[in-house]
Protein backbone atom coordinates (compact mmCIF):
# COMPACT_ATOMS: atom_id res chain seq x y z
CA UNK A 1 0.00 0.00 0.00
CA UNK A 2 1.47 3.60 -0.89
CA UNK A 3 1.50 6.24 1.77
CA UNK A 4 -1.29 8.27 0.90
CA UNK A 5 -2.42 11.44 2.95
CA UNK A 6 -5.41 11.48 5.00
CA UNK A 7 -7.54 13.82 6.69
CA UNK A 8 -8.97 11.84 9.76
CA UNK A 9 -7.81 8.31 11.16
CA UNK A 10 -10.41 6.82 13.86
CA UNK A 11 -7.28 4.12 15.76
CA UNK A 12 -7.39 1.63 18.85
CA UNK A 13 -10.61 0.58 18.39
CA UNK A 14 -11.39 -2.47 21.13
CA UNK A 15 -13.83 -3.75 18.20
CA UNK A 16 -14.03 -2.39 14.42
CA UNK A 17 -17.27 -3.74 12.75
CA UNK A 18 -16.70 -3.49 9.19
CA UNK A 19 -19.25 -5.85 7.65
CA UNK A 20 -16.71 -6.47 5.04
CA UNK A 21 -17.44 -10.06 3.36
CA UNK A 22 -15.81 -12.54 0.53
CA UNK A 23 -19.59 -12.84 -0.48
CA UNK A 24 -21.41 -10.51 -2.61
CA UNK A 25 -24.68 -9.93 -2.48
CA UNK A 26 -27.04 -8.90 0.59
CA UNK A 27 -26.01 -11.44 3.48
CA UNK A 28 -28.42 -14.35 4.02
CA UNK A 29 -28.47 -17.12 6.18
CA UNK A 30 -25.21 -17.72 8.15
CA UNK A 31 -23.28 -15.03 6.41
CA UNK A 32 -25.90 -12.76 8.23
CA UNK A 33 -23.79 -13.38 11.45
CA UNK A 34 -20.12 -12.54 9.99
CA UNK A 35 -19.74 -8.62 11.71
CA UNK A 36 -15.82 -8.54 10.00
CA UNK A 37 -14.66 -7.88 12.97
CA UNK A 38 -11.15 -6.34 13.91
CA UNK A 39 -10.09 -6.15 17.39
CA UNK A 40 -7.73 -3.15 18.22
CA UNK A 41 -9.13 -1.66 14.79
CA UNK A 42 -8.66 1.64 12.96
CA UNK A 43 -10.57 3.62 9.95
CA UNK A 44 -8.36 5.90 8.02
CA UNK A 45 -10.03 8.63 5.58
CA UNK A 46 -9.51 10.76 2.79
CA UNK A 47 -11.81 12.78 0.84
CA UNK A 48 -14.78 11.70 2.49
CA UNK A 49 -13.90 8.08 1.46
CA UNK A 50 -12.51 4.72 3.18
CA UNK A 51 -8.54 5.41 2.67
CA UNK A 52 -7.67 2.06 4.55
CA UNK A 53 -8.78 -0.16 6.90
CA UNK A 54 -7.76 -2.92 9.14
CA UNK A 55 -5.83 -3.33 12.45
CA UNK A 56 -4.56 0.23 14.10
CA UNK A 57 -0.47 -0.70 13.50
CA UNK A 58 -1.50 -1.99 9.26
CA UNK A 59 -3.68 1.24 9.31
CA UNK A 60 -0.79 3.38 11.03
CA UNK A 61 1.73 1.89 8.57
CA UNK A 62 -0.20 2.63 5.45
CA UNK A 63 -0.83 6.22 5.68
CA UNK A 64 1.05 9.43 6.74
CA UNK A 65 -0.79 11.18 8.55
CA UNK A 66 -0.29 15.02 8.65
CA UNK A 67 -0.50 17.81 10.87
CA UNK A 68 -4.33 18.26 9.85
CA UNK A 69 -5.48 15.09 10.12
CA UNK A 70 -7.25 14.36 13.03
CA UNK A 71 -6.74 11.86 14.93
CA UNK A 72 -9.79 9.84 17.59
CA UNK A 73 -8.56 7.13 19.69
CA UNK A 74 -11.96 4.99 20.07
CA UNK A 75 -9.85 2.65 23.08
CA UNK A 76 -12.38 0.97 24.97
CA UNK A 77 -15.26 1.29 22.02
CA UNK A 78 -17.13 0.10 19.12
CA UNK A 79 -16.55 1.32 15.65
CA UNK A 80 -19.08 0.53 13.11
CA UNK A 81 -21.13 1.82 10.30
CA UNK A 82 -23.42 4.03 10.16
CA UNK A 83 -27.20 2.51 10.48
CA UNK A 84 -28.84 2.73 7.02
CA UNK A 85 -32.55 2.86 7.79
CA UNK A 86 -34.56 2.04 4.90
CA UNK A 87 -38.16 2.83 5.13
CA UNK A 88 -39.23 5.55 6.96
CA UNK A 89 -42.41 8.37 6.77
CA UNK A 90 -40.54 11.88 8.09
CA UNK A 91 -42.30 14.36 6.02
CA UNK A 92 -45.69 14.87 8.28
CA UNK A 93 -47.79 17.57 10.39
CA UNK A 94 -48.46 16.98 13.67
CA UNK A 95 -48.26 13.73 15.91
CA UNK A 96 -50.90 11.15 16.38
CA UNK A 97 -51.00 10.30 20.13
CA UNK A 98 -54.61 10.02 20.55
CA UNK A 99 -54.45 6.93 18.33
CA UNK A 100 -51.83 5.75 20.92
CA UNK A 101 -54.10 5.80 23.79
CA UNK A 102 -57.01 4.90 21.92
CA UNK A 103 -55.44 1.53 21.03
CA UNK A 104 -54.49 1.15 24.49
CA UNK A 105 -58.28 0.95 25.20
CA UNK A 106 -58.38 -1.53 22.47
CA UNK A 107 -59.23 -0.06 19.05
CA UNK A 108 -57.20 -1.31 16.32
CA UNK A 109 -55.14 0.45 13.64
CA UNK A 110 -58.13 -0.28 11.26
CA UNK A 111 -60.93 0.74 13.33
CA UNK A 112 -58.96 3.77 14.14
CA UNK A 113 -58.05 4.53 10.32
CA UNK A 114 -61.94 3.63 9.33
CA UNK A 115 -63.44 5.97 11.45
CA UNK A 116 -61.39 8.70 10.26
CA UNK A 117 -58.29 8.82 11.60
CA UNK A 118 -54.97 7.25 10.36
CA UNK A 119 -53.47 8.05 7.38
CA UNK A 120 -56.25 10.35 6.50
CA UNK A 121 -55.74 12.33 9.29
CA UNK A 122 -52.02 12.96 8.48
CA UNK A 123 -53.32 13.86 5.17
CA UNK A 124 -55.61 16.25 5.85
CA UNK A 125 -52.91 18.36 8.57
CA UNK A 126 -50.27 17.80 6.08
CA UNK A 127 -52.19 19.55 3.29
CA UNK A 128 -52.63 22.39 5.47
CA UNK A 129 -48.79 22.86 5.85
CA UNK A 130 -46.21 24.95 4.08
CA UNK A 131 -43.16 23.07 2.35
CA UNK A 132 -41.26 25.10 5.14
CA UNK A 133 -43.32 24.17 8.20
CA UNK A 134 -42.93 20.80 6.98
CA UNK A 135 -38.67 21.33 6.66
CA UNK A 136 -39.08 22.50 10.20
CA UNK A 137 -40.72 19.66 11.62
CA UNK A 138 -39.29 16.90 10.19
CA UNK A 139 -35.65 18.47 10.75
CA UNK A 140 -35.18 17.26 14.17
CA UNK A 141 -36.60 13.72 13.47
CA UNK A 142 -33.73 13.91 11.24
CA UNK A 143 -31.54 15.21 14.03
CA UNK A 144 -32.50 12.67 16.41
CA UNK A 145 -31.86 9.71 13.67
CA UNK A 146 -28.31 10.72 13.07
CA UNK A 147 -27.94 11.07 17.05
CA UNK A 148 -28.80 7.71 17.46
CA UNK A 149 -26.35 6.32 14.74
CA UNK A 150 -28.27 6.62 11.48
CA UNK A 151 -26.29 7.75 8.45
CA UNK A 152 -29.02 7.55 5.74
CA UNK A 153 -32.83 6.87 5.85
CA UNK A 154 -34.62 6.14 2.54
CA UNK A 155 -37.35 8.96 3.36
CA UNK A 156 -41.23 7.85 1.74
CA UNK A 157 -43.53 10.96 0.33
CA UNK A 158 -47.07 9.57 1.21
CA UNK A 159 -49.56 11.81 3.58
CA UNK A 160 -50.27 14.48 0.58
CA UNK A 161 -51.96 11.97 -1.98
CA UNK A 162 -52.78 14.87 -4.42
CA UNK A 163 -50.07 16.05 -7.24
CA UNK A 164 -48.91 19.04 -5.18
CA UNK A 165 -49.17 18.11 -2.08
CA UNK A 166 -46.60 14.77 -2.49
CA UNK A 167 -44.50 17.12 -5.20
CA UNK A 168 -44.35 19.72 -2.24
CA UNK A 169 -43.42 16.49 0.30
CA UNK A 170 -40.86 14.98 -2.14
CA UNK A 171 -39.34 18.47 -2.78
CA UNK A 172 -38.80 18.90 1.26
CA UNK A 173 -37.23 15.65 1.66
CA UNK A 174 -34.68 16.74 -1.14
CA UNK A 175 -34.30 20.14 0.01
CA UNK A 176 -33.40 18.51 3.45
CA UNK A 177 -30.98 16.15 2.16
CA UNK A 178 -29.18 19.44 0.69
CA UNK A 179 -29.04 20.95 3.66
CA UNK A 180 -28.73 18.56 6.07
CA UNK A 181 -25.97 15.99 6.75
CA UNK A 182 -28.25 12.75 7.20
CA UNK A 183 -28.63 11.50 3.60
CA UNK A 184 -32.11 10.80 2.11
CA UNK A 185 -33.55 8.69 -0.16
CA UNK A 186 -36.46 9.90 -1.49
CA UNK A 187 -39.24 7.51 -2.63
CA UNK A 188 -42.94 8.48 -3.83
CA UNK A 189 -45.23 6.65 -2.12
CA UNK A 190 -48.40 8.63 -3.67
CA UNK A 191 -50.01 5.05 -3.59
CA UNK A 192 -50.41 5.17 0.40
CA UNK A 193 -54.34 5.44 1.09
CA UNK A 194 -57.17 6.57 -1.43
CA UNK A 195 -57.93 10.29 -0.76
CA UNK A 196 -61.53 10.98 0.49
CA UNK A 197 -61.77 12.48 -2.58
CA UNK A 198 -61.48 9.63 -4.22
CA UNK A 199 -63.09 6.90 -2.27
CA UNK A 200 -66.29 6.53 -4.28
CA UNK A 201 -64.24 6.71 -7.77
CA UNK A 202 -60.60 4.64 -6.67
CA UNK A 203 -59.60 3.92 -10.45
CA UNK A 204 -59.47 7.87 -11.17
CA UNK A 205 -57.52 8.36 -8.58
CA UNK A 206 -55.12 5.07 -9.29
CA UNK A 207 -55.29 6.62 -12.96
CA UNK A 208 -54.20 10.11 -11.51
CA UNK A 209 -50.97 8.47 -9.69
CA UNK A 210 -49.86 6.52 -13.02
CA UNK A 211 -50.53 9.31 -15.39
CA UNK A 212 -50.17 12.11 -13.55
CA UNK A 213 -48.48 12.36 -10.51
CA UNK A 214 -45.26 9.23 -11.83
CA UNK A 215 -44.85 11.71 -14.78
CA UNK A 216 -44.14 14.57 -12.97
CA UNK A 217 -42.23 13.07 -9.98
CA UNK A 218 -39.98 11.30 -12.78
CA UNK A 219 -39.73 14.36 -15.21
CA UNK A 220 -38.79 16.44 -12.10
CA UNK A 221 -35.78 14.04 -10.74
CA UNK A 222 -37.66 13.79 -6.73
CA UNK A 223 -37.68 10.52 -6.40
CA UNK A 224 -35.73 6.98 -6.86
CA UNK A 225 -38.40 4.61 -5.54
CA UNK A 226 -42.09 4.33 -5.57
CA UNK A 227 -43.55 2.36 -2.87
CA UNK A 228 -47.58 1.37 -2.09
CA UNK A 229 -49.49 0.30 0.41
CA UNK A 230 -50.57 -3.38 -1.08
CA UNK A 231 -52.77 -4.38 2.43
CA UNK A 232 -56.60 -5.84 2.66
CA UNK A 233 -58.34 -2.60 2.42
CA UNK A 234 -55.59 -0.17 0.91
CA UNK A 235 -54.39 -1.15 -2.62
CA UNK A 236 -55.08 -4.82 -3.52
CA UNK A 237 -52.52 -7.06 -5.57
CA UNK A 238 -54.34 -5.70 -8.85
CA UNK A 239 -54.09 -2.41 -8.46
CA UNK A 240 -50.46 -2.49 -7.07
CA UNK A 241 -49.49 -3.72 -9.86
CA UNK A 242 -50.88 -1.42 -12.58
CA UNK A 243 -49.28 1.51 -10.06
CA UNK A 244 -45.49 -0.10 -9.62
CA UNK A 245 -45.13 -1.16 -13.11
CA UNK A 246 -46.06 2.11 -13.93
CA UNK A 247 -43.26 2.97 -12.26
CA UNK A 248 -41.28 1.12 -13.53
CA UNK A 249 -41.25 2.16 -16.99
CA UNK A 250 -41.22 5.15 -16.07
CA UNK A 251 -37.83 4.74 -14.08
CA UNK A 252 -38.40 4.24 -10.66
CA UNK A 253 -37.05 1.59 -8.91
CA UNK A 254 -39.68 -0.38 -6.42
CA UNK A 255 -40.42 -1.11 -3.43
CA UNK A 256 -43.96 -2.41 -1.35
CA UNK A 257 -45.51 -2.45 2.24
CA UNK A 258 -46.38 -6.06 1.90
CA UNK A 259 -48.27 -8.23 3.80
CA UNK A 260 -48.61 -6.02 7.12
CA UNK A 261 -51.79 -6.76 8.63
CA UNK A 262 -53.12 -9.38 6.86
CA UNK A 263 -51.99 -12.15 3.88
CA UNK A 264 -52.92 -9.51 1.28
CA UNK A 265 -50.29 -11.49 -1.57
CA UNK A 266 -47.89 -8.13 -1.47
CA UNK A 267 -45.04 -11.39 -1.37
CA UNK A 268 -45.69 -13.08 -4.64
CA UNK A 269 -46.21 -9.47 -6.23
CA UNK A 270 -42.91 -8.49 -4.89
CA UNK A 271 -41.06 -11.59 -6.53
CA UNK A 272 -43.27 -10.89 -10.02
CA UNK A 273 -42.10 -7.72 -10.03
CA UNK A 274 -38.92 -8.09 -9.33
CA UNK A 275 -38.95 -5.56 -6.19
CA UNK A 276 -35.83 -4.56 -4.45
CA UNK A 277 -37.60 -4.92 -1.10
CA UNK A 278 -40.72 -5.70 0.06
CA UNK A 279 -41.31 -4.68 3.97
CA UNK A 280 -43.08 -5.26 6.79
CA UNK A 281 -44.39 -9.15 5.53
CA UNK A 282 -45.56 -10.07 9.17
CA UNK A 283 -48.35 -12.56 7.65
CA UNK A 284 -46.14 -13.67 5.16
CA UNK A 285 -46.34 -17.81 3.97
CA UNK A 286 -43.05 -19.51 3.45
CA UNK A 287 -44.30 -19.78 -0.28
CA UNK A 288 -44.28 -16.07 -0.52
CA UNK A 289 -40.93 -16.33 1.79
CA UNK A 290 -39.25 -18.84 -0.72
CA UNK A 291 -40.53 -16.82 -4.39
CA UNK A 292 -38.90 -13.96 -2.84
CA UNK A 293 -35.74 -15.22 -2.44
CA UNK A 294 -35.87 -17.01 -5.81
CA UNK A 295 -36.38 -13.18 -7.03
CA UNK A 296 -33.87 -11.84 -5.36
CA UNK A 297 -36.07 -9.72 -2.90
CA UNK A 298 -34.56 -8.24 0.58
CA UNK A 299 -37.19 -7.88 3.37
CA UNK A 300 -37.17 -5.32 5.42
CA UNK A 301 -38.68 -5.79 8.75
CA UNK A 302 -40.14 -3.47 10.99
CA UNK A 303 -40.76 -4.91 14.41
CA UNK A 304 -41.06 -1.77 16.17
CA UNK A 305 -44.40 -1.12 14.19
CA UNK A 306 -46.07 -4.14 15.71
CA UNK A 307 -44.61 -3.50 18.99
CA UNK A 308 -45.98 0.48 18.50
CA UNK A 309 -49.66 -1.25 17.57
CA UNK A 310 -49.23 -3.32 20.80
CA UNK A 311 -49.58 -6.60 18.58
CA UNK A 312 -48.07 -10.20 19.36
CA UNK A 313 -47.06 -11.48 16.10
CA UNK A 314 -43.93 -10.31 14.69
CA UNK A 315 -42.81 -11.07 11.07
CA UNK A 316 -40.78 -14.49 10.80
CA UNK A 317 -37.81 -13.41 10.80
CA UNK A 318 -35.59 -16.65 12.11
CA UNK A 319 -37.73 -18.42 8.80
CA UNK A 320 -37.00 -15.94 6.56
CA UNK A 321 -33.08 -16.04 7.76
CA UNK A 322 -33.04 -19.91 8.02
CA UNK A 323 -34.64 -20.33 4.47
CA UNK A 324 -31.57 -17.74 2.61
CA UNK A 325 -34.02 -14.74 2.18
CA UNK A 326 -31.69 -11.58 3.29
CA UNK A 327 -32.99 -9.52 5.87
CA UNK A 328 -32.90 -5.90 6.76
CA UNK A 329 -33.96 -3.31 9.53
CA UNK A 330 -35.74 -0.34 9.34
CA UNK A 331 -37.78 2.09 11.76
CA UNK A 332 -40.71 2.97 9.86
CA UNK A 333 -40.83 6.26 11.79
CA UNK A 334 -44.36 7.61 10.86
CA UNK A 335 -46.86 9.30 13.09
CA UNK A 336 -49.18 6.40 13.13
CA UNK A 337 -48.34 3.22 13.47
CA UNK A 338 -44.30 3.70 14.72
CA UNK A 339 -43.10 6.98 16.15
CA UNK A 340 -39.62 6.22 16.80
CA UNK A 341 -36.01 7.61 14.88
CA UNK A 342 -34.21 4.96 17.06
CA UNK A 343 -32.35 2.48 14.75
CA UNK A 344 -30.76 0.70 18.13
CA UNK A 345 -34.47 0.25 19.80
CA UNK A 346 -35.85 -1.86 16.59
CA UNK A 347 -32.30 -4.04 17.00
CA UNK A 348 -33.47 -4.55 20.45
CA UNK A 349 -37.11 -5.43 19.09
CA UNK A 350 -35.49 -7.73 16.44
CA UNK A 351 -33.24 -9.77 18.89
CA UNK A 352 -35.98 -9.94 21.68
CA UNK A 353 -39.16 -10.42 19.71
CA UNK A 354 -37.95 -11.88 16.13
CA UNK A 355 -34.86 -14.00 17.70
CA UNK A 356 -32.33 -12.54 15.72
CA UNK A 357 -29.17 -12.91 17.09
CA UNK A 358 -26.83 -9.68 17.92
CA UNK A 359 -24.88 -9.91 14.67
CA UNK A 360 -27.72 -10.25 12.41
CA UNK A 361 -29.74 -7.46 13.65
CA UNK A 362 -26.44 -5.03 13.05
CA UNK A 363 -26.18 -6.62 9.88
CA UNK A 364 -29.54 -6.17 8.93
CA UNK A 365 -28.91 -2.56 10.18
CA UNK A 366 -25.96 -1.48 7.92
CA UNK A 367 -25.40 -3.84 4.81
CA UNK A 368 -28.27 -5.70 3.94
CA UNK A 369 -30.45 -2.49 4.49
CA UNK A 370 -27.67 -0.73 2.06
CA UNK A 371 -28.78 -3.48 -0.19
CA UNK A 372 -32.61 -2.64 0.10
CA UNK A 373 -32.01 1.08 -1.17
CA UNK A 374 -29.42 -0.01 -3.63
CA UNK A 375 -26.44 1.88 -2.25
CA UNK A 376 -24.54 -1.66 -1.47
CA UNK A 377 -21.57 0.25 -3.53
CA UNK A 378 -21.35 3.27 -1.18
CA UNK A 379 -22.70 2.22 2.19
CA UNK A 380 -23.30 -0.08 4.71
CA UNK A 381 -20.02 -1.46 5.30
CA UNK A 382 -16.39 -0.35 6.32
CA UNK A 383 -14.26 -1.01 2.92
CA UNK A 384 -11.49 1.13 0.84
CA UNK A 385 -13.61 3.26 -1.36
CA UNK A 386 -17.13 3.67 0.70
CA UNK A 387 -18.50 6.26 2.08
CA UNK A 388 -16.59 7.92 5.70
CA UNK A 389 -20.14 7.22 7.79
CA UNK A 390 -18.98 5.85 10.71
CA UNK A 391 -20.25 5.67 14.45
CA UNK A 392 -18.24 5.24 17.42
CA UNK A 393 -19.86 3.39 20.06
CA UNK A 394 -19.63 3.87 24.36
CA UNK A 395 -19.60 0.34 24.57
CA UNK A 396 -17.18 -2.59 24.76
CA UNK A 397 -18.27 -4.70 22.35
CA UNK A 398 -21.43 -5.00 20.14
CA UNK A 399 -23.50 -7.66 22.07
CA UNK A 400 -23.91 -4.58 24.30
CA UNK A 401 -25.94 -2.51 21.52
CA UNK A 402 -28.97 -4.76 21.42
CA UNK A 403 -29.02 -5.68 25.77
CA UNK A 404 -28.11 -2.00 26.97
CA UNK A 405 -31.49 -0.63 25.08
CA UNK A 406 -33.36 2.73 25.91
CA UNK A 407 -30.60 4.78 26.48
CA UNK A 408 -28.04 6.51 24.02
CA UNK A 409 -24.56 5.04 23.31
CA UNK A 410 -23.36 6.97 20.61
CA UNK A 411 -20.45 8.90 21.19
CA UNK A 412 -19.56 10.18 17.70
CA UNK A 413 -21.33 10.06 13.79
CA UNK A 414 -19.43 10.98 11.04
CA UNK A 415 -20.99 11.36 7.59
CA UNK A 416 -18.67 11.26 4.73
CA UNK A 417 -15.88 11.96 7.01
CA UNK A 418 -16.69 14.36 8.89
CA UNK A 419 -17.57 14.78 12.74
CA UNK A 420 -21.43 15.78 12.78
CA UNK A 421 -22.28 14.85 16.19
CA UNK A 422 -20.08 14.42 19.39
CA UNK A 423 -21.30 13.71 22.97
CA UNK A 424 -24.69 15.20 22.58
CA UNK A 425 -23.63 17.72 19.91
CA UNK A 426 -24.79 18.55 17.06
CA UNK A 427 -21.81 19.95 15.27
CA UNK A 428 -23.47 21.16 12.19
CA UNK A 429 -26.08 24.52 12.05
CA UNK A 430 -29.51 23.33 13.57
CA UNK A 431 -29.41 20.15 15.68
O1 LIG B 1 -45.77 1.57 7.42
N1 LIG B 1 -48.36 0.99 6.35
C1 LIG B 1 -48.45 2.11 5.89
N2 LIG B 1 -47.79 3.15 6.35
C2 LIG B 1 -47.35 3.25 7.68
C3 LIG B 1 -48.40 3.77 8.58
C4 LIG B 1 -48.70 5.14 8.22
C5 LIG B 1 -49.63 5.84 9.17
O2 LIG B 1 -50.39 5.24 9.94
O3 LIG B 1 -49.58 7.09 9.13
C6 LIG B 1 -46.73 1.95 8.10
O4 LIG B 1 -47.11 1.32 9.07
FE1 LIG C 1 -44.25 2.21 6.29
Amino acid sequence: MSHREVDLIVKNATQLLTLQSENRGPRRGVQMEDLGLVSDGAVAVADGHIAAVGTTRDVLDAVSPSEVTKVIDATGKVVMPGFVDPHTHPIFAGLREQEFELRIKGASYQQIAASGGGIRSSVHSLRQSTKRDLKEQARPRLDRMLALGTTTAEAKSGYGLNLKDEIKSLEAINELNETHPLELIPTFLGAHEVPDEFKQNREEYIRLVCEEMIPQVVRRGLAEFCDIFCERGVFDVEESREILTAAQNAGLKLKLHADELAASGGAFLAAELEVISADHLVFVSQEGIDAMREAGVIAVLLPGTTFSLGLSRYAPARRMIDAGLPVALATDLNPGSCMTESMPMIITLACLQMEMTPAEAITAATVNAAYAVDRDQQLGSIEVGKQADLVVWDMPNYKVLPYHFGVNLVEMVMKSGRVVYRQGQFLYGGG
